[in-house]
């Protein structure tokens, strides 16, 4: 039995039976499929949780209003994380062993990624999601899969969980796409999770110009 006291824990982590474990060579290399037998997730223990691991499980928060969660920032904290726990538990039912569906859950997370890879730059996790949503946003829009006012709306809720929404100055554009380009060794292409009119679903085979213009609205 998994017992959450984190946010990111309560909202991600502790459910879809993911167990990974770092090597030195990278984040959650060996891992097993195991789910719980059950999930306890108590609002209360967040009051004593420290303000930073409280906004990094909020960046996972915000990637869940893409994911079918909708306006969550109305909801008051009981509800808001019952609402991302039904979200996940439902993607992960659809797609236990992550065959298709279940890599939307990665929504803000390509760039998130390179930002950690790179060093985190003192962002967290959930931080680095955050602007790895705008940024996804930013891509769609260029795509024509969303309109400006999607892009807006994903700054207002990001913005509105004070989360980061640019890339850290001190991050190169070049040194980001050397980091796209050796997550592209593993897997051909440089996939991205991008939301539009079908939903959030994984793009791949995007032009490195049309990134690269999409991260200079991230500056
Ligand atoms: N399996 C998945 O799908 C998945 C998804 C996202 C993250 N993860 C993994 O989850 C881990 C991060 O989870 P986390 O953020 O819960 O990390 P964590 O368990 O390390 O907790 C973060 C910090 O908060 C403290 N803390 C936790 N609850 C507290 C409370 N109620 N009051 C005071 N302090 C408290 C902890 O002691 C720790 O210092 C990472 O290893 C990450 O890779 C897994
Ligand atoms: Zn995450």
């Amino acid at each position: 039995m998994h017992v959450a006291t984190s946010l990111l824990a309560q909202v991600d982590a502790a459910i879809g039976g993911k167990t990974g474990v770092n090597l030195p060579e990278g984040k959650n290399l060996v891992g097993a499929y195991w789910q719980p037998l059950a999930v306890l997730c108590d609002t209360d223990t967040l009051s004593t949780l420290p303000p930073e691991e409280y906004r990094c499980g909020l960046g996972e928060v915000a990637k869940y209003h893409w994911l079918g969660g909708g306006r969550l920032d109305d909801l008051d904290l009981d509800d808001r994380v019952a609402a991302c726990v039904q979200i996940k538990a439902d993607v992960v039912a659809s797609d236990e062993r992550e065959g298709g569906r279940r890599a939307i859950l990665n929504y803000g997370h390509t760039l998130a990624h390179a930002i950690e890879t790179a060093g985190g730059h003192g962002l967290r996790h959930g931080e680095a999601v955050a602007i790895g949503l705008i940024y996804a946003a930013e891509v769609a829009c260029r795509l024509g899969r969303i309109d400006a006012a999607a892009v807006a709306e994903h700054r207002r809720v990001v913005g509105g969980y004070d989360l980061p929404t640019t890339v850290p100055p001190e991050l190169t554009d070049d040194e980001v796409f050397e980091l796209f380009a050796r997550d592209k060794k593993a897997t051909r292409e440089v996939t991205f999770v991008l939301d539009g009119p079908d939903g959030v679903e994984v793009v791949g085979g995007i032009a490195e110009a049309l990134l690269r213009d999409a991260l200079a609205a991230l500056r």
